[in-house]
């Protein structure tokens, strides 16, 4: 995937997010358009933080198979990890991980990428690919831009 493809994303973000009606309209467009641009991105969903208990993360709006793992403890998984770790988790082969939770057999790698908004983490973008290591140091890049369109929205 060439870089220019996530520049053209990013930059159809920022113009959406600029007249976004709510969080969730720009989190279904985020959805939608990375899925059908980046075609190793097979599962491609958001997690935010329970306002009323920031211990669980909670399925927002999301691309690919359905998932049991609709509210994610931030002490399990690769999505509480990264909560947990505050930082970027890439996961090159989820089968060697003790912390994966499995959502479907085809995953074979994982990038979960947290969203900050006032400096805090809110909640985070997650990716799974049926490719074995499928995501590089361009896409946590691009990944950390889309997180940070999305935490500007929330501060505003
Ligand atoms: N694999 C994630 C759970 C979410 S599903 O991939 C959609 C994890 O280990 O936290």
């Amino acid at each position: 995937m060439a870089d220019p493809a996530f520049a053209d994303i990013v930059a159809e973000m920022r113009r959406f997010a600029a007249r976004a009606e709510d969080l969730n309209a720009l989190q279904e467009f985020c959805v939608e358009l990375v899925t059908t641009r980046i075609p190793y991105y097979n599962w491609v969903g958001f997690y935010m933080l329970d306002p009323g208990d920031e211990s669980i993360l909670v399925l927002g709006p999301f691309r690919g198979a359905p998932t049991e793992h609709v509210r994610i403890p931030v002490n399990e998984g690769i999505c509480g990890a990264a909560v947990a770790q505050g930082e970027t988790v890439i996961v090159d082969d989820v089968a060697a991980d003790p912390r994966y939770l499995a959502c479907s057999i085809e995953t074979k790698s994982e990038i979960v990428v947290p969203i900050r908004a006032n400096g805090r983490i809110v909640g985070e973008i997650d990716i799974d690919s049926h490719a074995f290591n499928a995501f590089r140091a361009h896409d946590r890049r691009f990944l950390e831009e889309c997180a940070e369109i999305l935490g500007e929205y929330l501060e505003k």
